[in-house]
């Protein structure tokens, strides 16, 4: 089985950007800590702060992957463009946020991706990835 986690914009700073509300690990040794619980699963990591190459990935995985877990970062709340590529592909995409944005700001609460992913894992900081892959591996 092949995954991709798919991480949007500032998620390259987890561990140093506002960690009251992120947690102080980075994504790297949560990385490592999921590869080592589903080492069947034959887990890919990208991160990017554009848009645009968020989408090639979703274009270059989404025929042939088992699943994406992606956290879209504030993209979630603005792109169109992110949602019409989740729609245009195969392979089921499970919307993820570390925080629950619920309790957030007002704008947070939209997700323009929520209504074309498979589901929406949120509010469990990092763990919120594990329990994602653990939606596909069931
Ligand atoms: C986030 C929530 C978003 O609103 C925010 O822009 C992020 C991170 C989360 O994981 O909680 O960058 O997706």
């Amino acid at each position: 089985m092949k995954i991709l986690v798919l991480n949007g914009p500032n998620l390259n700073l987890l561990g140093k950007r506002e960690p009251e509300i992120y947690g102080s690990a980075s994504f790297e040794d949560c990385f490592s800590g999921l590869k080592e619980k589903f080492d069947t699963v034959e887990l890919e990591y990208f991160q990017s702060n554009y848009e645009g190459a968020l989408i090639d990935k979703l274009h270059e995985v989404g025929f042939s992957y088992d699943g994406i877990v992606l956290n879209a970062g504030a993209y979630t709340h603005t792109s169109v463009a992110i949602a019409d590529a989740i729609k245009g592909i195969k392979t089921p995409v499970v919307e993820v946020h570390i925080s629950n944005v619920h309790q957030r700001e007002e704008f947070r609460h939209k997700s323009f991706l929520s209504a074309v992913c498979t589901g929406v894992i949120l509010g469990f900081g990092l763990k919120s990835y594990e329990l994602a892959i653990q939606s596909f591996v069931d």
